[in-house]
């Protein structure tokens, strides 16, 4: 079956002092029976890998560019990231999506450097709270998997996030129908395109506003395989309250 996923994701939060986190959520969980990931920026990604080396704590990149090398001033590739430590590389969060104009073809092309380097797309997907009022989630979501996801994807090298925009940061959260709604749609189209095989081993994270205070009832839908954290994986103490959530499902 799918191994549970506990994903974290500082954003632009963190300088070195923020390392001895990592620290303490390795000790915190030395044999965990999932899979625990921290995506620090870039910057700290090199150190935070040292940090973690020989623990049950993986690091991975927040971005990267679609291109191997080349002129892309303050840009970074793929192969970068896993030189620095990475194993797996965040793409097409809404932040990149609304900050950056990142459409579904750029994030298609980041994923395919990203598989290409041997290393895990997280590709997120969610919609807005004005396409949600109008009810076309499951068509904004069915557009941004087809256009985002590339043909090479397999359980290894795909995880699926949906964040719905409405929800990062802001504390609220959608029902748990709502959430099982679209995450039983992801499935079903993960099976259509790639087959059953491949369909049903990809993982699907749910992001926005995860705490360790909601995080059970949340971890308990159908196709919920982990979670992307944002706020709540900045400190160790949080996120490991979510990982004993995830690991008691
Ligand atoms: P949040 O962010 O947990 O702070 O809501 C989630 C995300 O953006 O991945």
């Amino acid at each position: 079956m799918r191994r549970k996923l506990a994903a974290g994701n500082w954003k632009m939060n963190g300088t070195g002092a923020a390392l001895s986190e990592l620290d303490l959520l390795a000790a915190k969980h030395p044999s965990p029976s999932l899979d625990i990931l921290i995506c620090p920026p870039a910057p700290l990604l090199h150190r935070a890998a040292s940090a973690v080396e020989n623990t049950s704590v993986s690091v991975g990149g927040q971005d990267c560019h679609a291109d191997a090398s080349g002129a892309h001033t303050g840009d970074i590739s793929a192969e970068m990231l896993k030189d620095a430590g990475a194993s797996a590389v965040i793409l097409g969060h809404s932040e990149r999506r609304v900050d950056h104009g990142e459409r579904n073809e750029d994030v298609r092309a980041k994923a395919r450097t990203v598989m290409d380097a041997g290393l895990q797309a997280i590709i997120c997907v969610g919609e807005s709270l004005e396409q949600r009022d109008v009810a076309n989630t499951l068509d904004i979501i069915g557009g941004q998997l087809s256009g985002s996801i590339p043909d090479q994807s397999t359980g290894e090298n795909l995880v699926v996030a949906y964040e719905p925009i409405w929800a990062i940061g802001t504390g609220k959260v959608p029902t748990l129908e709502e959430i099982g709604e679209v995450h039983d749609f992801i499935r079903a189209r993960l099976e259509r395109r790639f087959g059953e095989g491949v369909g049903r081993s990809v993982r699907l994270l749910y992001g926005g506003s995860v705490k360790p205070g909601n995080a059970t009832e949340i971890f308990g839908v159908s196709n919920v395989d982990g979670a992307l954290v944002g706020g709540a994986s900045l400190k160790a103490e949080d996120f490991s309250g979510i990982i004993q959530a995830l690991e008691s499902i």
